[in-house]
């Protein structure tokens, strides 16, 4: 079985529920307490093990690739002033030289689209991808358990989450078959069922591992719903011919795609740093009443 090596961030969307503030900055870079909500995403990933790091970019996401660059003039003036403490943070932040590697979606298609224009750079092997304005919370990283299902697995992996029954509507859910190391097996995925008919409340979220053959089958993908090019449309013919696995995500899940969720993130990361909380928490209390 071919480890999981690389994994695709797919950054290239528009961000409108962010206008304005995504004319001019990516929602990626958007700051959860102090990073962007795109380096929460990428610690996971390599917390995973994953060593290549692929970033599908659109027009105005230039900052992404001098994000992920070595300032160096910034690190010269902090050498200069003595701050050691930053300098450690920035370097344990820092992508080894040649492991983060960015392409162009040249039109906001899709998600599926995105995934696509990483092919070349993935290749014939298994990768993930990790919605990078999705936040996933937890003691080991989602990821990271993927891939420890992953290793006894094989195949697609999904992260899925317990969703209200009733609002199974909204999410793609997925059936569940007998339980396979740390997950279950998948058996159909429907995107946004009948609340009657829906064959389970787990819906997939913002974690996968794909095999290389989703590619070809994205190539020739139509449009589906929101006239985007749809990841999950793909899934869904992939899984005719390989297994696709689950694996239940129980952690905190923030969508800083969305406001709510975003506001939610920065209480949240706050709150775990006791320096920051500590500063803040009366006065939030207050405010929240
Ligand atoms: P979203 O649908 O949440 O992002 O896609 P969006 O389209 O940028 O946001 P809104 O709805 O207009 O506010 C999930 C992820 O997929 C990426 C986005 O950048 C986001 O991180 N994406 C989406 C692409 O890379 N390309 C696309 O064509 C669409």
């Amino acid at each position: 079985m071919k480890k999981v090596r690389k994994a695709v961030f797919p950054v290239a969307g528009l961000g409108t529920r962010f206008l304005p503030a995504t004319k001019a900055v990516p929602k990626e870079m958007l700051t959860v307490v102090d990073r962007p909500i795109l380096q929460y995403v990428v610690d996971e990933a390599r917390e995973a093990g994953i060593e290549q790091l692929i970033f599908v970019t659109g027009r105005n996401k230039g900052v992404i690739e001098d994000y992920f660059d070595v300032q160096y003039e910034l690190n010269d003036t902090l050498t200069q002033r003595g701050k050691t403490k930053e300098l450690q943070l920035l370097d344990s932040m820092q992508p080894t030289a040649g492991h983060a590697s960015f392409t162009r979606q040249q039109l906001p298609l899709g998600l599926g689209h995105a995934v696509w224009c990483a092919r070349e750079l993935v290749g014939n092997e298994p990768f993930a991808v990790l919605l990078p304005d999705v936040i996933m919370q937890a003691e080991r990283g989602c990821l990271a358990s993927m891939i420890d299902l992953y290793g006894t697995s094989g195949g697609n992996i999904l992260s899925v989450e317990e969703v209200n029954p009733r609002e199974a509507n909204k999410y793609g859910i997925v059936g569940r078959a007998g339980d396979v190391g740390n997950g279950f097996k998948i058996d159909g995925m429907v995107e946004k069922p009948k609340v009657e008919e829906a064959p389970s409340n787990l819906a997939i979220s913002g974690r996968y591992i794909l095999q290389p053959e989703i590619f070809d089958i994205l190539e020739t993908q139509e449009r589906g719903a929101g006239n985007e090019i749809q990841l999950t449309d793909g899934m869904l013919k992939l899984a005719d011919a390989q297994d696709f696995f689950g694996y239940v995500f129980t952690g905190k899940t923030y969508d800083c795609g969305s406001k709510e969720g975003f506001i939610k993130a920065n209480v949240a990361y706050a709150k775990a740093d006791d320096a920051i909380w500590s500063k803040v928490r009366d006065d939030l209390a207050e405010l929240v009443g």
